[in-house]
């Protein structure tokens, strides 16, 4: 278990945090996206609150509520997260929690697409900016920490390391997500944490105890006091 006071931690401090899914048209009914329930997002965004900060939470369509006393700003797409997160620069600290689709479809159908005995359409994909990275990599309003996460199923700890460099962002947080741990949708979270200094394995808790643990761990960074 943590223990991760309710103290003012991030007081006079601004932070920005995406969460949920995006959905990419296909056409004007239809879209890919995928399976984020946004809950460990939006738990962040009221937890950086409760520790006494300004929050921005730029959120996709997720299932998870506006969280209380934070600035939401609903997009749907991930061009249209991107265009929202630059618009909320700068600020002191920066949480990628959102799973951005990748992919989107390259001229998406201003009609319904229809069955015209023509056979199944083709969809062609193209690939979505990196909201992640090219905040990590912004030449002037770069946030002091810069914080992605890493959804994986498999090689978990590996594949942040090298996202964490990829990317240019401080930490990573990096979870399993494979089918077995249930962890896609569910309330609790077992997370490693992948900074410059090395791994922290972090106990098994739910979403909330994660956020404010995650919330602490910033708040000790921006003011220096980590050890
Ligand atoms: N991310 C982002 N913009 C994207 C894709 C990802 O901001 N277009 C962010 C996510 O919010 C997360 C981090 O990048 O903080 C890692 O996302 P992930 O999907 O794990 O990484 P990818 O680089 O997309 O790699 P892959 O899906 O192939 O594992
Ligand atoms: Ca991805």
């Amino acid at each position: 278990h943590f223990d991760d006071g309710a103290a003012q931690l991030l007081a006079g401090r601004r932070i920005l945090v995406t969460s949920g899914p995006t959905h990419e048209p296909i056409d004007p009914v239809r879209f890919i996206a995928n399976r984020s329930s946004g809950k460990q997002g939006h738990a962040i965004a009221a937890a950086a609150r409760a520790a006494g900060a300004e929050v921005v939470l730029v959120s996709g369509p997720a299932e998870a509520a506006d969280p209380a006393g934070v600035r939401v700003i609903h997009v749907e797409s991930a061009r249209d997260m991107l265009a929202a997160v630059e618009e909320n620069l700068p600020v002191d600290a920066a949480v990628f929690a959102a799973a951005v689709a990748d992919w989107r479809v390259a001229d998406a159908s201003e009609q319904k697409i229809k069955k015209d005995g023509g056979g199944a359409p083709t969809l062609t994909l193209v690939e979505n900016p990196d909201i992640l990275a090219s905040v990590s990599r912004h030449h002037t309003l770069r946030p002091r920490l810069v914080v992605g996460f890493a959804a994986e199923t498999e090689q978990v700890v590996a594949h942040a390391r090298d996202k964490r460099l990829r990317k240019g962002c401080d930490w990573i947080v990096a979870n399993d997500v494979s089918p077995a741990t249930g962890i896609m949708g569910g309330d609790s979270n077992t997370v490693h944490l992948v900074t410059a200094a090395g791994v922290e394995d972090w106990p098994s808790a739910t979403k909330a105890e994660v956020a404010r643990h995650l919330v602490a761990r910033i708040a000790a960074e921006l003011s220096g006091t980590h050890p």
